[in-house]
């Protein structure tokens, strides 16, 4: 095991250490509180099929016993079926209150098993252990929980911490090379948003960012969850600067709600999002034109789309309202007045209207692929 490096979240809803290192994982039953009653691991299919065995076998040293639950794999299983799977299998082994939860796998895994935990017997403990690169850097930190429901993406949720966050990103070796792109694209966003020497370092690192090499990738984690981690630890509940994490969501949501969930990865989407918001931010508060460019050439860089879908201008209008910045009538957009800074501000449809035309209106990029 290579050093284990260690960075701390401290929120008025729990404090609790992220622990970053390859071979990481081997460590998770360290992890486990010592009056746990028994543990139920989280998981899908597709993740326990590769290390559910090995997970297993390291978390029978604490010597409790040990549920699996294996979701099917996909974010249209992040629902109320997934979650009763998790609650029926719970009540079913009558496990108790002192129990705890260990949710293995991507965002839509963490969420999930997050959010069961917060509700399971009005709340049990729970330990992230994220297995994609965008959970590595982003969904395992900071206590965000939650279920899609068919009317809105993440609408059905609690704000609910974990007691650790174990990272290996050896298990990153598996991630399909799209997955590895959209992880990227929240990397590259902490740079953007607070840290733009960060900003740099991924624009002289992104070719041996996307080939996983070991040091330069563990170097990527830790930077984000020491920005997440800060940002979290400052504004829990999103009542201020932890909007700002959401740097070109609002468009990259237009995008998967759109095109249909699926069709581009959520970091995918966030990716060409950001590419969207910079054009915005150049236009409304003074972003200079280099630094656009610049943030353009990164989001294709790390392989993700550039170009955004043709959806209709009125039909992105509609859709960037469902957002939860929204705010009445008018759509809130963060933005960057500098490479590094990010602000909330309200922008009319009618600046962002010809920026749609003329930026989304040209038959759409194609996610998975070189960009052109
Ligand atoms: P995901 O959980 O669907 O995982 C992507 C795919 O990779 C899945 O098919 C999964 O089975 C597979 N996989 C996972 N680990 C693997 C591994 N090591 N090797 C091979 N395959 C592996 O998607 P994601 O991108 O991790 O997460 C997206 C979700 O995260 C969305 O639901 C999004 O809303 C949520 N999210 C939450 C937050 C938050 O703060 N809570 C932040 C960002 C995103
Ligand atoms: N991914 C946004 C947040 O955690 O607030």
């Amino acid at each position: 095991m290579s050093d284990v490096q260690s960075v701390r979240v401290q929120t008025p809803g729990g404090h609790y250490p992220i622990h970053i290192g390859s071979g990481c994982l081997q460590t998770l039953a360290d992890h486990i509180p010592a009056d746990a009653t028994s543990l139920a691991l989280v998981t899908n299919v597709t993740v326990d099929a590769l290390y559910g065995e090995r997970v297993r076998s390291l978390l029978a040293a604490t010597g409790k016993p040990l549920l699996t639950i294996a979701l099917p794999d996909g974010e249209a299983h992040k629902d109320w079926a997934s979650l009763n799977q998790v609650f029926d299998a719970l009540l079913a082994q009558g496990l108790d209150r002192k129990m705890v939860l260990v949710a293995l796998g991507g965002g839509v895994v963490g969420d999930l098993g997050g959010f069961a935990a917060a509700c399971y017997q009005r709340g049990v403990r729970f330990v992230q252990a994220p297995t994609t690169l965008l959970a590595q850097v982003d969904s395992s930190v900071g206590g965000k929980t939650a279920i899609n429901h068919p009317r809105g993406k993440n609408m059905i949720g609690a704000f609910y911490q974990p007691q650790a966050v174990v990272i290996d990103p050896d298990v990153l070796q598996t991630l399909p090379a799209r997955e590895i792109s959209a992880g990227l694209a929240e990397v590259i966003k902490y740079g953007m948003i607070a840290d733009a020497a960060f900003f740099d370092w991924c624009e002289a690192h992104a070719a041996g960012l996307r080939a996983l090499d070991a040091t330069l990738v563990a170097q990527a984690i830790r930077r984000s969850c020491e920005i997440k981690a800060a940002v979290v630890s400052q504004d829990e509940r999103e009542a201020g600067v932890r909007a700002h994490l959401n740097f070109g969501h609002t468009f990259g949501h237009a995008i998967e709600a759109g095109l249909g969930y699926g069709q581009w990865l959520h970091g995918e989407a966030v990716g060409c999002g950001m590419v969207l918001a910079a054009e915005l931010s150049a236009r409304v508060c003074g972003l200079d034109p280099a630094a656009v460019a610049r943030i353009r050439a990164l989001v294709q860089a790390i392989g993700c789309p550039v170009q955004a879908p043709d959806l209709g201008v009125q039909r992105w209008l509609e859709l960037m309202r469902v957002d939860k910045k929204t705010r009445g009538r008018h759509i809130h957009y963060v933005l960057l007045p500098r490479l590094g800074a990010a602000q909330v501000q309200a922008v009319d449809d009618d600046t962002v209207a010809p920026l749609l035309a003329q930026l989304a209106g040209q038959g759409g990029g194609a996610p998975g692929g070189e960009n052109p």
